[in-house]
C-alpha cells in the first residue's frame, strides 16, 4: 500500500500553498498528468490528497460521515455561522436536515419561482433601455436580494437596511478555510463584530414571528420542525438563515455571471437560445413552472457554465481512518478534495472538454449521464447542495430575461477567474447592453 504521491514544485514550508490559491486548476491539472487519478499536495504542512476518476470520487462521496469527516474541514464556516446543517456533527446534521427539505420543498420552490421573476424583472426595467454594467458585482446585488426576499419575505427584507448587508460582508471577507480562524487578525475581528450585530439583528425577528404568526417564507423556517419533531433553538434558526443567505450567495452569483458572460461570448448558441426564448416567453417578463420546464436551450446553458466555470471548484474532507482506494492508502490525519478542473475537463467522457458545447447535455448525448458524480459542481451523496434546484432556477430566468430584452456585448478586456478563498468568480467584467429591436 502507498500513499499518494506528492506534486512536483512544492516550496518549503509553505508547500503548494500559493499555487492553490492563485492558479489552483493548473496545478491539479499538473498533478493529475504527473500521477493520474490520486495525488498530493501539501498546504503549509496539510497533506492533501486529490481524488479524480470514478473511482476515488465514489470513495470521496460514500465515505463522508464515516471514515471521512466534514465537519473539521468546514471548521472555517462554522466560525462564522456555529454549529449548524452541514456544519455541525453527522447526529445534529441529520437532525436539521427537514428544515432543509422544508425549505425546498416543491410548493415552496413555486413561490421563489415568482419571487425571483418579480426581482430579476424589477433589475431590468431599471436599467432602461441602453448602458453599461460590472455583471459580477451586478449579479452579487441581484442574488443577495433574491435570497433575502425568498428566505425572509418582503416586509423583513425592506427593513433590514444597508447595515445588515455591510455586516453580512464582513462574514464573507473572513472566509478563510487557511488560517485558524481564532487568531486576532483583522479580518477575524470584523467578523464577530459583524456576527454580533446580525444576531441582535435576527433573534427579535424570531421571537416575534413565534409571538405573532405571519404568512412569508420566514416563517416556514421559523415553523419547521427537526427530525425529532421538536422547534429548532431561536440560535438555531439564526444560525441557519446566515449559513442559508451566505451558501447560495457569490456561489450563485458567480456561475450567474459567468452563464451571462458565455452566452454573449457564443453567438450560434445564443442564437439558438433566442429563438427559444421568444417562442416561450411571450408576454413581458412571463415565466411560470412550465416556460421554466421548457427552456431547455437556457437550462443547457446553465449546466455547460456549471461545468466550465464551478463556484466551487473542489470540496475538502478530513481522513478520520485510513481511506484505502485501489493501490493508494490515504493516512488519517491527511485531508482529500475533489477537483472539477481535472475531472470536468476528461476526454473519456466529454468530447472536447475545453469548448463551450451545452448540447452535451442533451437527451441525445448526455454527456453527464455516462459516470456517477460526472459533475462535481453542487457536491454529490448525502450533502450534495441542497439549493441546487433553486440556484438552477434562478440562473436560468435571469439569463432568460435578460436576453429576451437586450443585446449585449463585453467591452472589458482579458477575462479570468478570480479565486479568493471563498468560491470562484468572473474577474470585472463590462457589458454594453441596449435593448433589442423588435
Ligand atoms: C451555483 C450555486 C451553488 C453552488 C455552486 C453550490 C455548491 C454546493 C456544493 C459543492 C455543496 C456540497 C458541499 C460539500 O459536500 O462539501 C453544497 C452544499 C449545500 N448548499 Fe449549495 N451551492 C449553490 C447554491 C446554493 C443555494 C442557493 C443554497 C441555498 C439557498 C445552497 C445551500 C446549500 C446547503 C444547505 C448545502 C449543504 C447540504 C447538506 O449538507 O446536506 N447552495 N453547495
Amino acid at each position: 500500500m502507498k500513499s499518494p504521491q506528492m506534486v512536483s514544485g512544492g516550496l518549503p514550508v509553505l508547500g503548494h500553498l500559493i499555487d492553490f490559491v492563485t492558479k489552483q486548476d493548473q496545478l491539479l491539472q499538473k498533478g493529475a498528468k504527473e500521477y493520474g487519478a490520486i495525488f498530493g499536495l501539501n498546504l503549509m504542512g496539510q497533506k492533501v490528497a486529490v481524488l479524480t476518476g470514478p473511482e476515488a470520487k465514489n470513495a470521496f462521496f460514500t465515505e463522508t460521515d464515516r471514515t471521512l469527516n466534514m465537519e473539521e474541514a468546514y471548521e472555517f464556516l462554522a466560525a462564522i455561522f456555529g454549529k449548524v446543517a452541514f456544519l455541525a456533527d453527522h447526529q445534529t446534521y441529520q437532525n436539521h436536515r427537514p428544515i432543509l427539505h422544508a425549505l425546498f420543498s416543491r410548493s415552496q420552490m413555486a413561490v421563489y419561482l415568482d419571487v425571483i421573476v418579480e426581482v430579476v424583472s424589477r433589475w431590468l426595467d431599471n436599467l432602461g433601455e441602453e448602458g453599461e454594467m460590472e455583471i459580477a458585482g451586478e449579479m452579487i446585488e441581484l442574488v443577495q436580494e433574491v435570497a433575502g426576499r425568498c428566505f425572509l419575505g418582503d416586509e423583513i427584507y425592506e427593513n433590514l437596511g444597508n447595515r445588515f448587508w455591510l455586516a453580512y460582508n464582513d462574514l464573507s471577507k473572513a472566509l478563510d478555510p487557511v488560517l485558524p480562524p481564532t487568531w486576532p487578525l483583522p479580518k477575524f475581528i470584523r467578523r464577530d463584530k459583524a456576527k454580533a450585530y446580525l444576531s441582535n439583528v435576527l433573534h427579535p425577528l424570531v421571537w416575534e414571528r413565534r409571538a405573532n404568526p405571519k404568512d412569508d417564507p420566514f416563517q416556514l423556517l421559523v415553523e419547521a420542525k427537526m427530525k425529532d419533531g421538536s422547534l429548532p433553538s431561536e440560535e438555531t434558526i439564526v444560525q441557519l438563515l446566515m449559513a442559508l443567505l451566505f451558501a447560495g450567495h457569490e456561489t450563485t452569483a458567480g456561475q450567474a455571471a459567468w452563464t451571462i458572460i458565455q452566452l454573449v461570448q457564443n453567438p450560434d448558441y445564443l442564437k439558438i437560445v433566442r429563438a427559444e426564448i421568444d417562442e416561450l416567453i411571450t408576454a413581458a417578463d412571463a415565466i411560470d413552472h412550465n416556460t421554466l420546464r421548457d427552456l431547455k436551450y437556457v437550462s443547457m446553458a446553465v449546466d455547460e457554465t456549471s461545468r466550465m466555470y464551478p463556484s466551487a471548484e473542489t470540496i475538502m474532507r478530513t481522513v478520520e481512518e485510513d481511506l484505502v482506494i485501489g493501490e493508494i492508502t490515504v493516512p488519517a490525519g491527511w485531508m482529500v478534495q475533489t477537483a472539477t478542473a481535472v475531472d470536468h475537463f476528461r476526454e473519456d467522457l466529454f468530447d472536447n472538454p475545453q469548448e463551450y458545447d451545452p448540447l452535451r447535455f442533451s437527451p441525445e448525448r448526455k454527456e453527464d449521464r455516462k459516470e456517477k458524480h460526472a459533475i462535481l459542481s453542487f457536491g454529490g451523496g448525502l450533502h450534495k447542495c441542497a439549493g441546487m434546484n433553486f440556484a438552477n432556477m434562478e440562473m436560468a430566468i435571469i439569463a432568460a430575461l435578460l436576453f429576451e430584452r437586450y443585446e449585449l456585448e463585453i467591452i472589458s478586456g482579458e477575462l479570468k477567474v478570480q479565486r479568493g478563498l471563498g468560491s470562484s468568480r468572473p474577474s470585472k467584467t463590462m457589458l454594453r447592453y441596449r435593448i433589442r429591436e423588435t
